[in-house]
């Protein structure tokens, strides 16, 4: 029987221990939040695909006072559990309930868009609706905003999985946790593990390769084995005047070599 989010009991026990299987959780999280911090700009709206039970909500509004967010997610249950976090920012926030799967027909309300972030989410969608994911993205973004994904990524290949192995006892040894129980214990009964919670990622590559294709300037910025972080940056569109200057400027560089 597959994960599923939209159950109440599977909503409450996800939300009750979220480094249990993931112990870089709460440092991926700081990282994509100074990200944010350090992006948003007042006035602008962050979006949110897969708020879930509103726990990066939580510490996005302590480090950013001010901020808006509107968040997406397919899981009643889910943001039940974020109303209930989330009281005392009420009007900093709404939601809308959907699935990512069909993302070309969610209605956004129409805000300006800097920052998209996800987290934990996307890697239920298949390639061809990751690619519809990233173009939507990009639709939204203002241009120069920013894309976040804090997400798991395939183990790709049954010789390398030993190595993966072999890091997670290390993490589990160090921070108590449980990701060689959960990531399974030879290369099949990982994917077999995977198909039971509806986890399709993508490698790291194709992330890159399809982020590249939406119109991103791509980058990963953290990675620990299979837990990766990326950015997107939705290039400004430059005026007649700054493309010259910079035409110019590459001119002279040549000039200089
Ligand atoms: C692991 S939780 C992460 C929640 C939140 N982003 C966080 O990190 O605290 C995954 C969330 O993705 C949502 N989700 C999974 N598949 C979805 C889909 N196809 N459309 C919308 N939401 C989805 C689930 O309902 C759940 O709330």
């Amino acid at each position: 029987m597959p994960q599923d989010f939209r159950d109440p009991n599977t909503a409450r026990e996800w939300d009750a221990d979220t480094s249990y299987y993931n112990p870089m959780r709460p440092e991926q999280l700081e990282m994509l939040l100074a990200l944010a911090a350090a992006e948003y700009q007042p006035g602008q709206t962050i979006l949110d695909l897969g708020l879930g039970s509103g726990q990066v909500e939580a510490l996005l509004f302590e480090r950013i006072p001010g901020a808006q967010v509107v968040g997406v997610d397919a899981s009643a249950a889910m943001l039940e559990i974020a109303r209930e976090r989330l009281q005392p920012y009420a009007a900093q926030y709404s939601t809308l309930l959907h699935d990512l799967t069909q993302i070309d027909t969610l209605t956004l309300p129409a805000r300006d868009y800097g920052i998209v972030i996800s987290i934990q989410t996307l890697h239920h969608l298949d390639d061809a609706q990751m690619q519809r994911a990233y173009a939507f993205i990009h639709r939204t973004l203002r241009p120069g905003g920013l894309f976040l994904l804090l997400d798991r990524i395939a183990v790709e290949y049954a010789s390398l999985f030993g190595c993966y192995q072999t890091l997670w006892a290390q993490q589990d040894a160090q921070r108590g946790s449980h990701v060689g129980t959960q990531e399974g214990a030879t290369f099949a009964e990982h994917q077999a593990k995977n198909r039971d919670r509806a986890d399709i990622p993508l490698g790291l590559a194709r992330h890159l390769e399809l982020l590249r294709a939406a119109g991103f300037e791509a980058a990963c910025l953290h990675l620990y084995t299979h837990r990766a972080l990326f950015a997107g940056r939705k290039s400004q569109l430059l005026t007649p005047a700054e493309f010259e200057a910079n035409c110019l400027a590459q001119r002279s560089e040549k000039v200089l070599e």
